[in-house]
């Protein structure tokens, strides 16, 4: 595999040009090219074509290929090419650049180590798959090749680090924004972030920072969507879901191009002190908002009424005793009509 030795993480794989070059023609084909013609317009030689390909179908692309007719994209092959994210998209806060990998351990950590380096405000990290995803409280995010979302955006804004939350929220009802605006469905957000589909979990963000002297120096936000995963493990199964449970499939780029359109906009609405209006959106999406739930964070388990999300992000829940706790963190385990 093509492991990426200038790209300071171990384990990245990313797609050299003369791969781009290749699925760029495949892609841009309605039908078959062969291999004289892909050579031609590469100005390699057939054998190098061939090894191009063969290693793109290492690499977990799907090339069809027949000796009379040449070579084509499986039409199951959602490609997801980094030039193609932001063409024509009216941006005005996150404008990239965009690193695309076929395989990274975790874009989140990807992502910290450009921002680390200096990578501008909307710098968006896409990897096809990820072997060591994170989700949020220590947990693991399944990431399997080509089927779902895996990105993270580098933000800086100069805010303390209690305004944190607030990004994530905003970031949620971006994403229940673009699966609505790329495929009609209406999905909802379980609090804090979860993004949920017939009571399933579909998506996920997990934003972390980094600050300096109070203020926060940059942060990165991640999103996972399970977007075209035809099945999940045991014992995912009884409570992840995909897209694809609808019977259809999606395409991941239509979908992150709705997300940062989305994005962009809440961002720009939250830095003009806006907040409170996406905060009502968020309330709209809440699934489980008038609903008596048990949250478990760590060993501690609290159960009431989940009246409202406070300014900050926090959950509101009242308790059997009258008193109302702020919640800044945790897992709603259990959610039930209240009454
Ligand atoms: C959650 O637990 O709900 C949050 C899941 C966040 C997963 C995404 S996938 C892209 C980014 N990189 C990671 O390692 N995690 C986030």
């Amino acid at each position: 595999m093509a492991v990426d030795a200038s790209f300071p993480i171990p384990g990245a794989v990313r797609l050299d040009d003369a791969q781009q070059a290749l699925l760029r023609l495949l892609q841009s084909a309605p039908t078959h090219l062969s291999g004289a013609h892909l050579a031609d317009r590469l100005g390699l030689s057939r054998t190098a074509v061939w090894k191009r390909i063969e290693r793109l179908r290492t690499l977990g692309y799907q090339v069809e290929g027949s000796p009379r007719l040449g070579y084509r994209l499986a039409p199951e092959q959602d490609l997801l090419l980094p030039e193609d994210v932001l063409t024509g998209l009216p941006l005005q806060w996150l404008r990239g650049p965009v690193h695309h990998f076929v395989s990274l351990p975790s874009t989140n950590d990807a992502a910290k180590v450009l921002a680390r380096q200096g990578a501008p405000e909307g710098t968006l990290v896409l990897a096809e798959t990820q072997s060591a995803g994170r989700g949020r409280l220590g947990r693991t995010w399944e990431s399997p090749p080509g089927t779902g979302i895996y990105l993270t955006l580098v933000l800086r804004p100069s805010l303390p680090p209690a305004e944190l939350p607030k990004l994530t929220l905003l970031a949620a009802v971006a994403v229940v924004e673009a699966i609505q605006a790329a495929t009609g469905l209406h999905t909802g957000i379980k609090w804090p972030n979860d993004i949920l589909w017939q009571g399933k979990k579909l998506g996920g963000i997990l934003t972390e920072m980094e600050t300096e002297s109070d203020i926060i120096f940059h942060v990165v936000l991640g999103v996972g969507l399970n977007v075209n995963t035809p099945a999940f493990p045991a014992p995912l199964a009884g409570i992840a879901t995909s897209l694809a449970s609808t019977g259809q499939t999606y395409s991941r780029l239509a979908l992150v191009r709705a997300w940062l359109s989305a994005m962009d906009d809440l961002y720009g609405r939250f830095l003009r002190q806006e907040f409170a209006a996406i905060l009502d959106r968020w309330r709209q999406l809440a699934v489980t908002l008038g609903q008596t739930v048990t949250i478990r964070r760590g060993d501690q388990i609290k159960t009431g009424l989940a009246l409202d999300v406070a300014p900050d992000g926090a959950l509101l829940l009242a308790r059997a005793d009258g008193t109302v706790e702020r919640i800044l963190s945790g897992e709603i385990q259990q959610a039930s009509p209240s009454g």
